[in-house]
């Protein structure tokens, strides 16, 4: 299962339905599409309902944070009660990208997590640059939310405080990058029952697809990679993390015992 694609992309505007059939063919048969913005967390939830085994995650990125208006947020809110909307995301903080203050980013931020704790629904959380207070602001939270951080490239210290605070973490390409030796040796000691695995399609392709656009079905490709550092076979590795995954999102196990 792809925890984390953006099939909302204007890259995936010709082929999405390609794109689906081509990742149902080798085994990936769920995935969960986030927004960044109002307009693409409605068409996550656009492409979601017409795609079976398709979610969508809803939520304003730190990027999106410039001239927002009350109508997005209000539109944001709105999506949350669509049945296939089963993740508030994705959100967090980027202190690398300079657009808006990380004062400002925090509390919208902490405003969607409150959301995601409100409505029991689990958060996607984007975090670069901003480890200590991506967790500080879950903290601020306390109890009762949970989420997972993506494409996690940390240190094992830092996932056990999110582990802890009850997120799952999820791997995608960069677990398979030449030189990530540091996020391989942490992905080694994840608590198994909290490892989840994403492309984050059409970014960061795993090695050796490096420069491509990247899709759903590549999650197969860091799942491989994932087994070998676990000593797990491939089989185990996506049974596990499919597994987490259902109980990382528990509105999407209920849509499907429903449906
Ligand atoms: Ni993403």
């Amino acid at each position: 299962m792809d925890t984390h694609c953006h099939l909302n992309d204007t890259q995936f505007e010709q082929d999405w339905v390609q794109v689906w059939e081509q990742a149902q063919a080798v085994g990936v048969t769920q995935m969960v599409i986030p927004g960044v913005d109002a307009a693409s967390s409605a068409r996550a939830v656009e492409i979601a309902d017409r795609l079976d085994g398709v979610y969508a995650a809803v939520g304003i990125h730190p990027e999106s944070l410039q001239n927002l208006s009350d109508a997005e947020w209000d539109a944001v809110y709105e999506l949350l009660r669509h049945p296939k909307v089963v993740a508030i995301g994705e959100v967090g903080l980027d202190y690398y990208w300079e657009g808006v203050s990380h004062e400002m980013q925090q509390e919208v931020f902490l405003r969607q997590l409150t959301w995601g704790k409100e409505l029991g629904l689990p958060v996607i959380v984007h975090n670069r640059d901003a480890t200590q207070d991506t967790l500080r602001c879950i903290g601020e939270i306390g109890t009762g939310v949970t989420g997972v951080l993506h494409c996690f490239t940390g240190s094992i210290e830092t996932a056990i405080q999110a582990i802890q605070a009850g997120f799952f973490i999820s791997y995608g390409g960069p677990l398979t990058f030449k030189n990530a030796h540091n996020v391989r040796q942490a992905a080694a000691l994840v608590a198994a029952d909290r490892l989840v695995v994403e492309t984050d399609s059409p970014y960061l392709s795993p090695h050796p697809f490096r420069g491509r656009r990247n899709e759903p079905r590549q999650v197969n490709r860091v799942a491989e990679v994932l087994a070998e550092v676990r000593g797990w076979t491939l089989d185990h590795t996506a049974t596990v993390t499919t597994r987490n995954a259902h109980r990382l999102f528990p509105r999407l196990s209920r849509e499907e015992e429903e449906g």
